[in-house]
Order: C-alpha cells, then structure tokens, then sequence
C-alpha cells in the first residue's frame, strides 16, 4: 500500500484529483468508481476546475458510485444520486448514460444489486475506485463484520454511521438505516484504490486499517489485500500511524526510483 501524507486537505484533494486526471488523461474512456460523504468534495471540486480549464475531458468516462440510501429518491438532497449530480457530474461533461449509483429505491433490492454487478462487468470492470473511510472503519457502507468477499447487497447501518451521517440530515432520526452497497470482494476487484481521509477524526481509524490486522470489523483494512492501493492523507488523519516518517521518505523517493528504473 502506498501512503502519501500531504499538508492539510486541499493538499490532499490535489494529489487525489492528480491521481484520477492521469487515469483519464491514459485511458479516456475509463471506467471509475466513486465515493460520497464530505472527504471527497475538495477532489471534486478540483476536477471541476481542471474540466473548466479544458484540461480533463468526462466525455468518455462511465462511472459507478458506492452506495446509496435505500428508501431516498433520487430528487432527495441527501441521496448519493443527488450528491453525486449537485458536487460533480452538472459541471463536467459526463454523458448521463455513463453515470451509475445504486438504485435505492428497487422494488427487488436483490436483483438491483446482481444488476449492478452485472454493469460493472459489462463496462469491463472499475479502473481506479475512490474510496473514503467511515468513523466505524468502513469502505461504501460496509460495516463492521462485512464479508472481505461480500459483493452489491442491501446493508443495515450501525449506530455510529447513523450518528456520524446526521449532521447532513434536520434530524437523526431522518438517517435511513439502510443502504445498498458495492461489497468489499467488489471493491477489491477494481484495478487500483484510492481511499483518502483527512482531520484528527479520521486518525486513530486511519492507523487502524493502514498498521493493524486484516479483520472484517474494519472493512478498510482490506485495502492490505490489495496489489495497487494508494492512500492520500492529511497530517492530522496520518498523526497516529507509526510509520508515518517511513511513509514519507518513501514518498520523497519516488522521483529517484522512477529515475532508477529507466537507467
Ligand atoms: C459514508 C459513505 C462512505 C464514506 C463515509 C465517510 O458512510 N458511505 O463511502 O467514506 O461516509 O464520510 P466522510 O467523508 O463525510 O467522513
């Protein structure tokens, strides 16, 4: 796993959208994976900049977010749909037909979701999937005590997700408790991950997943799974990590490395 500590968050949102914009820059009609909550929407914002710009081009790009809350439709302010629509897809040139969020609101949650993977691997399978981390240690909304091989299925939040999701919502009590979400083993398939977390909150989860065992109580951990995963980091997400000088060195290293590797 590579880990990349950056200043502060707009740091981190730069070097995430670096990393998105050189897939799409490779491979224009790419297929990525997106993530929701407020931890992505710097990057966002940043890829909306550079689109302005004329520098990125979505217009060959087919997208499928996480999740999405099961009972929200998809006019709800606070469904992924409409988070998705209002922090990126109405201000680049994604063509609708490409974008796809789980569909919350089927009358058979099973069979949308055997859909959705069926998707996925009709577009040929996610190129680099985005990812954020929950108070509770999840990736998407896979809570703790997640199959590392589960795949799209329905999921009960847990209390603390609840809690942690209301400041978007009047009231508590307005958090859906369900969700519908990409599964770990879905996760695990995509050819590259990209989780970022920022703030002091994110930190001791953060030393967590980077640092300890592979437990499905912390989805996130099974990033260790995975050949080509790239964690982007604040120093205050990054402040419990033991290894957090080590990371950095690394990181410096890399123009070096790269310069090896043509000698
Ligand atoms: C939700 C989403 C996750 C996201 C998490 C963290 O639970 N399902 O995909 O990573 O929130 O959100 P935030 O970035 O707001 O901390």
């Amino acid at each position: 796993m590579e880990v990349i500590i950056t200043k502060d968050y707009d740091q981190m949102s730069k070097v995430a959208a670096d990393i998105i914009a050189d897939q799409i820059k490779r491979r224009p009609n790419c297929v990525l994976g997106l993530a929701t909550g407020g931890t992505p929407v710097g990057t966002y914002k940043e890829l909306i900049r550079r689109h302005k710009e004329g520098k990125l081009d979505f217009s060959k790009v087919v997208t499928f977010n996480l999740d999405e809350y099961v009972g929200l439709p998809v006019t709800h302010d606070q469904s992924y749909h409409y988070f998705m629509h209002d922090n990126l897809f109405n201000h680049v040139n994604v063509a609708p037909q490409n974008v796809h969020v789980p569909p919350g609101m089927a009358p058979d949650i099973e069979a949308a979701c055997a859909w959705y993977e069926q998707e996925i691997d009709k577009a040929g399978g996610i190129d680099l999937q985005l990812l954020g981390i929950g108070g509770d240690g999840h990736i998407a909304f896979n809570e703790p005590g997640s199959s590392l091989a589960s795949r799209t299925r329905l999921k009960t939040l847990t209390e603390e997700t609840i809690k942690d999701n209301a400041r978007f919502f009047e009231k508590e009590s307005d958090v859906p408790r369900f969700a519908v979400t990409m599964g770990v083993g879905t996760i695990l398939e995509a050819r590259k991950l990209l989780l970022i977390a920022n703030g002091k909150k994110k930190a001791k989860v953060t030393a967590e997943f980077i640092e300890g065992p592979i437990t499905s109580q912390i989805t996130a951990t099974a990033l260790q799974l995975h050949p080509n995963a790239v964690v982007v980091l604040d120093e205050e997400a990054a402040s419990e990590l033991k290894q957090r000088d080590y990371y950095k060195w690394v990181y410096a290293q890399k123009p070096k490395v790269a310069e090896a590797v043509k000698a």
